[in-house]
């Protein structure tokens, strides 16, 4: 019991009389210097602990709670007289769970009745609620410890207190803090946890409110924090109860009352400050030995599992990335999914390698969804130039159909590399039928001159039937492809317009395989239709010949196909050139006709080259062959134009690549 005597005796005297304790004027007060056994009215959250301390909330969130003198007090000498001169202290804790947060604060509370049910915990302090705050009929005088700052009541900081009256909207505050004797400030941290002490005094006569606060250890300073006028003769109901309110918002302080000591008409009488109860440690104990130790383990492995789900979803990612530019979207329609084609070529495996040209390697894919097979082209390709435009080219590209030439279903693109997607050619490429013995079946000769019309009908298409001329620049047995009924296809068309695009505008980047480059080609480094047909004539004399466009002659030098062919024909010799591997089982007529036609095509005037369709009606037999000597007038005039322009690249050849090489646009005239 920490009662004081006084106070007992108070108590005892009025009930021994039978009296209301409101009803005693002048001579009220009280003193608790803690809590144990306090006859106190407490609601909400409010208990007071075995320690006797008087906890106001607990450390639940968003809850209120209120502690009041049991029996209400008279203010008034009479009914009709003005509000009597009181004085009150308490000394209080406020202790939270965060260093610098808490909410929401602590009140010394006048009000009518200590039934506060209807009002609201966190900003309201368990004082009012959003319907009745400030209203003239709450009758409420409090004076509040104020840890939050409330915009919506004007509140200057999170540290203050303040005088209200009816409700939150102090008439006056100050932040937290004490003059000391030389009239300094001393700021002081409200949720510090440190013990404070606060007064709250009403001059009656002068209408004056003054409020305190300093630390437990110290006495009262002589300077209040707030004075203030504010006539409560207006405000309180007769007779009024007095307490306590706190409650909580959203994090878990817990408000403590120390001690208490009211007085009326005098100074609140001293609270006893070594009687009261000590506060409970700081830290919050944990709430059970299992969970301090599980509670780690299950964070860890928790944080463990994301970080390898996150290293998971960023490689799968990194593994799927492409690129995807805005202006690709109008070709969105022939784009594939990176992750398509990779699971469909077995993660681009060697063994489904079909082969490797200058451009880069081709897999053998089979598309998830629709189970079509397919041949992928990985072409390197780091600089972004041409890009677009080659993308487009695809898109239009892939417009394109006929049965002579392989279909290009779509594109997919990533960093530093293009993926082109194009029908799968079970019968592989020409070349390896035309020049790797017994590997493939040597081709007869119906399949042979069937090929050449194939492969016309295909390049005629691209030259003259489709919509915009599309120039092939790489036709060569390698890029004519043989479908599962032995169809010709060209393949690769456009492709080397990638590598057209010059970075550098002094040069331009050609690109072309050896042999089948026509003269002028290599001088311009402009490709047109006729370079085309020049490409197509040197594949004509390697079909009819089975030889290579640049063969070893009998002293062991390279020559072009097209020169020997030619020797041959101005020996009259013309037929020794057809493939001995024929065993001489073809058509003579069809034979001369192609020979002469590829000598035709790869002459080193572009004026004396049909045009495709020209080339096309030769072979459907439609029109005769115009007689080569015509052209060709000057075997030796034909031997100097060529050594103007192929022979210093055919000491560089090399057989199995695609070569490119610059030239000087200055010296090409321009493009
Ligand atoms: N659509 C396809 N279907 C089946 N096989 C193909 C297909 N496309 C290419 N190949 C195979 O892949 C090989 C390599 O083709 P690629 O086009 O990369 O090289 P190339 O034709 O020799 O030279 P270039 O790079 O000048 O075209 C071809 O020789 C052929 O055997
Ligand atoms: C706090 O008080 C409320 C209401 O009395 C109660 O529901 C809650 O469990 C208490 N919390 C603690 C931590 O004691
Ligand atoms: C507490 O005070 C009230 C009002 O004075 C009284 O009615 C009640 O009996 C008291 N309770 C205790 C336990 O003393
Ligand atoms: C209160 O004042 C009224 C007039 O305002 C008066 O009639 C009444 O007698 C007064 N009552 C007391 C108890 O003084
Ligand atoms: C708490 O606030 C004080 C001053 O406002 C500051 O110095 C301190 O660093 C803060 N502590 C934390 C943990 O934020
Ligand atoms: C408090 O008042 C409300 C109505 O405002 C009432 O429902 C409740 O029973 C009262 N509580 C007490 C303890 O009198
Ligand atoms: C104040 O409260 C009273 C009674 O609850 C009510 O009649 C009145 O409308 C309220 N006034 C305002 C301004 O809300
Ligand atoms: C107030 O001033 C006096 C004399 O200047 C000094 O001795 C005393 O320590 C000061 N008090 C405080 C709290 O600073
Ligand atoms: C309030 O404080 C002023 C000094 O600021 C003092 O003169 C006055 O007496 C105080 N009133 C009460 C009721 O303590
Ligand atoms: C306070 O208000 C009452 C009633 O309205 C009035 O009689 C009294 O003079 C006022 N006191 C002061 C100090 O203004
Ligand atoms: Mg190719």
């Amino acid at each position: 019991m920490k009662i004081t005597l006084s106070f007992l005796l108070h108590i005892l005297l009025f009930h021994g009389f039978n009296l209301v304790l409101a009803v005693s004027a002048s001579n009220d007060q009280f003193v608790f210097s803690g809590f144990s056994g306090a006859n106190v009215t407490l609601d909400g959250t409010a208990t007071v602990t075995a320690g006797g301390l008087l906890e106001l909330t607990n450390g639940t969130t968003q809850l209120k709670g209120h502690a009041f003198f049991p029996a209400p007090l008279s203010f008034r000498r009479s009914l009709n007289s003005t509000v009597q001169s009181f004085s009150a202290s308490f000394v209080f804790a406020i202790l939270t769970t965060y260093p610098n947060l808490s909410c929401h604060g602590i009140a010394f509370v006048i009000a009518p009745s200590n039934n506060l049910s209807t009002a609201l915990a966190a900003q309201y302090m368990g004082l009012t609620n959003i319907d009745n705050n400030g209203n003239m009929s709450n009758r409420i005088f409090a004076a509040e410890i104020d840890t939050m700052q409330n915009v919506e009541f004007q509140d200057i900081n999170n540290n203050h207190v303040g005088v209200d009256i009816n409700g939150l909207h102090s008439v006056e505050s100050h932040y937290a803090g004490y003059y000391d004797e030389n009239g300094s400030f001393h700021n002081m941290n409200l949720i510090s946890g440190d013990v404070m002490q606060a007064w709250v005094d009403y001059d009656g006569d002068i209408a004056q409110i003054n409020v305190t606060i300093g630390p437990v250890d110290m006495s009262k300073p002589g300077r209040p924090l707030i004075s203030t006028i504010s006539n409560l003769s207006n405000v309180l109901m007769e007779p009024s109860f007095i307490g306590f309110s706190s409650a909580t918002g959203p994090i878990n302080s817990r408000h403590f009352i120390l001690g208490w000591s009211f007085s009326m008409n005098k100074p609140a009488p001293t609270i006893d400050i070594a009687k009261l109860p000590k506060l409970p440690r700081l830290a919050p104990k944990p709430q059970s030995k299992a969970l301090a130790i599980l509670l780690p383990i299950a964070t860890a492995t928790f944080i463990l599992s994301v970080g390898i789900v996150v290293v998971f979803l960023v490689r799968r990612r990194q593994r799927y990335a492409e690129l995807r530019e805005d202006w690709e979207d109008e070709f969105g329609p022939h784009r594939f999914a990176y992750k398509d084609l990779l699971h469909g070529t077995d993660g681009f495996s060697d063994k489904h390698i079909l082969g490797e040209g200058g451009f880069g390697r081709v897999y053998k894919g089979i598309l998830p969804k629709s189970k079509l097979e397919v041949a992928v082209k990985r072409v390197s390709h780091e600089s972004r130039q041409g890009m677009k435009e080659f993308v487009a080219e695809v898109a239009s590209i892939g417009r394109i159909r006929h049965r002579n030439l392989v279909q290009l279903l779509g594109y997919c693109r990533r960093k530093g590399e293009l993926l082109l997607v194009y029908d799968y050619m079970s019968n592989g490429s020409l070349d390896r039928y035309l020049h790797y013995e017994g590997n493939k079946p040597v081709l007869d000769w119906v399949q042979k001159f069937q090929i050449i019309k194939d492969v016309a009908s295909g390049l005629l298409y691209l030259h003259e039937k489709w919509d915009k001329v599309v120039i092939h620049r790489d036709i060569k047995a390698s890029n004519v492809l043989l479908d599962k009924e032995m169809n010709a296809r060209l393949g690769d068309f456009g492709l080397a317009r990638l590598y057209d695009h010059g970075t550098d505008a002094h040069t331009t980047h050609m690109v072309g395989t050896m042999g089948y480059l026509a003269p002028e080609l290599i001088h311009t480094g402009k490709a047109s239709t006729l370079t085309d047909v020049f490409a197509f004539g040197t594949f004509l004399l390697e079909v009819i010949c089975g030889q290579r466009p640049i063969k070893e002659d009998a002293h062991g030098n390279q020559i072009l196909l097209v020169d020997w062919v030619l020797e041959h024909w101005h020996n009259e010799s013309l037929l020794d050139t057809v493939d001995p591997r024929l065993q001489g089982d073809y058509n003579v007529e069809e034979a001369c006709l192609v020979l002469k036609l590829g000598l035709l095509c790869s002459h080193p005037s572009t004026n004396a080259r049909p045009c495709m369709q020209q080339v096309v009606d030769y072979l459907e037999g439609d029109t005769p062959v115009p007689e080569l000597t015509s052209t060709y007038q000057n075997f030796n005039e034909l031997a100097s134009m060529r050594n103007k322009g192929f022979d210093p690249y055919i000491m560089s050849y090399n057989p199995s690549s695609t070569v490119s090489f610059d030239t000087v646009s200055d010296l090409s005239g321009g493009r």
